[in-house]
C-alpha cells in the first residue's frame, strides 16, 4: 500500500521569471490535506480519506517545482486561460477584428498558448487555513488576446471535504475569456495504474462532437445509443475502445458534455471501487470537458510511477471549446465594465 503525504514547501522555491514560487498547504477539521503553487495557481495535491481511513493522493503531479517544469503534460492541476480547450487555426474574430494566437497544438490554439496561464507565476494571499487567493494580470496583447485582463483564482477547502475554485476577471476591452481547471485525478492514488475501472455518472443528455482537428461541427448530439452516455453509472473502460467515430476523433473521451443544471446538480461524478471514493463535480460553466488522459506518457509523478496512457481523467467545466468561433456556442465574450464568474467544486465523498 502506497502511503501518501505532502510534497515539501522548500522543493517548490524557486524563482521564474523574477517571481518566487511557493507551496501553500490547505487543511480542514475532516483530515483532508491540500497542496497549491502559485507557479500556474494549480492544485498540486489532495489527500483525501479513503473507505480504510487512510489518505489517498488523488491529483496527479510533481514533488517539487522542477518537475512541473520539466514535464510534458504542462497542464498538470493548473487554472487554464485566457482561453480553456481549442480555438481553430488560432483565429477568431471580435468586433470585426480578426486576432491571431499562438498555434500551440496542431493548427489550433489550445490552453490560452504555450505562455498561458498554467506558465505564470501568480501573486497570493493566504487568507486562513482554509483558502487562498491568486491573483494574475494579462498584459493586452498577451498570447495574441486583446485586453489587460486582471484575474483571481480563490481556492476554499471546506469542512466537508470539498474544494471550491471561484474565477473572477475584468478586462479594459473586448475579449474572451474561458477559465478552468485542469487537475487530473485518479481516485485509487496518483501514480496507481489507469482509471478505466473508474465509474462515472455524467446526467448530461447531449455532448459535443468534434472532427479530426478536435474542433466542434457547431452542434449539440445527443448521448444516447452512444459510448457518451453516462446517465447511468458506467465503467470508463466499457465504451472507451468502441469503434466510433467521436471515440476516435478524440482518442478516446476528450468531449464537452452539456451541464443540464448548473450549480444545482453535480455535472460529473467519479467512483473508484478500490478506494470507496467518489467526486462530484459542482459548476456554473455550461459544459465540462470529459478528458481520459489519452495523450498521457512517461512523466514520472509524486509517488515515483510513470503517469501512463490514462492514468488519470479531467473533469475540467468551462465553456464549449472554440467558442469565439461559434455563433451558437454560450457567450465567452468579456467587456470593459463587466466581470466574469465562474465556480467549480470538487466534493470528495466516501461510498462503500
Ligand atoms: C484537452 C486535450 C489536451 C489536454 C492537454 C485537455 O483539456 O481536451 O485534448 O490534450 O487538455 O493536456
Amino acid at each position: 500500500m502506497t502511503t501518501y503525504s505532502l510534497p515539501k514547501p522548500s522543493d517548490f522555491a524557486h524563482t521564474i521569471n523574477g517571481k518566487n514560487t511557493h507551496l501553500i498547504i490547505l487543511t480542514n477539521r475532516a483530515g483532508m490535506q491540500v497542496a497549491l503553487t502559485d507557479y500556474g495557481a494549480r492544485l498540486v495535491s489532495a489527500l483525501v480519506p479513503d473507505k480504510r481511513g487512510n489518505l489517498v493522493d488523488v491529483v496527479l503531479g510533481f514533488d517539487s517545482i522542477h518537475g512541473y517544469l520539466g514535464a510534458k503534460e504542462k497542464y498538470h492541476g493548473a487554472t487554464i486561460g485566457r482561453f480553456g480547450n481549442r480555438i481553430a487555426n488560432g483565429k477568431f474574430n471580435l468586433d470585426g477584428t480578426e486576432y491571431t494566437l499562438a498555434q500551440n497544438n496542431g493548427p489550433n490554439s489550445l490552453h490560452g498558448g504555450e505562455g498561458g496561464f498554467h506558465s505564470k507565476v501568480w501573486d497570493r494571499q493566504v487568507s486562513f487555513k482554509q483558502k487562498v487567493d491568486f491573483y494574475y494580470v494579462s498584459p493586452d496583447g498577451e498570447e495574441g488576446f486583446p485586453g489587460e485582463v486582471k484575474v483571481k483564482v480563490c481556492y476554499e477547502l471546506t469542512n466537508e471535504n470539498e474544494i471550491i475554485i471561484r474565477f473572477r476577471a475584468t478586462t479594459d476591452k473586448p475579449t474572451v475569456i474561458n477559465l478552468t481547471n485542469h487537475a487530473y485525478f485518479n481516485l485509487n492514488g496518483e501514480g496507481n495504474s489507469n482509471i478505466l475501472d473508474h465509474l462515472l455518472q455524467i446526467p448530461s443528455t447531449h455532448f459535443i462532437p468534434i472532427d479530426d482537428n478536435q474542433i466542434p461541427f457547431g452542434n449539440e448530439a445527443p448521448v444516447e445509443n452512444t459510448p457518451f452516455d453516462f446517465r447511468t453509472l458506467k465503467k470508463i473502460s466499457q465504451d472507451i475502445g468502441d469503434d466510433d467515430l467521436q471515440i476516435k476523433a478524440g482518442t478516446g473521451y476528450d468531449h464537452t458534455f452539456i451541464n443540464p443544471n448548473p450549480l444545482s446538480q453535480a455535472a460529473a461524478t467519479a467512483y473508484a471501487e478500490d478506494s470507496g471514493i467518489q467526486l462530484q463535480v459542482y459548476t456554473t460553466e455550461p459544459g465540462i470537458q470529459l478528458y481520459t488522459g489519452n495523450f498521457l506518457s512517461a512523466d514520472s509523478g509524486k509517488s515515483g510511477n510513470e503517469y501512463q496512457k490514462r492514468g488519470g481523467f479531467c473533469f475540467e467545466a468551462q465553456h464549449y471549446p472554440d467558442s469565439p468561433n461559434q455563433p451558437n456556442f454560450p457567450n465567452v465574450v468579456l467587456r470593459p465594465g463587466e466581470e466574469f464568474q465562474s465556480q467549480i467544486s470538487y466534493k470528495f465523498n466516501i461510498v462503500k
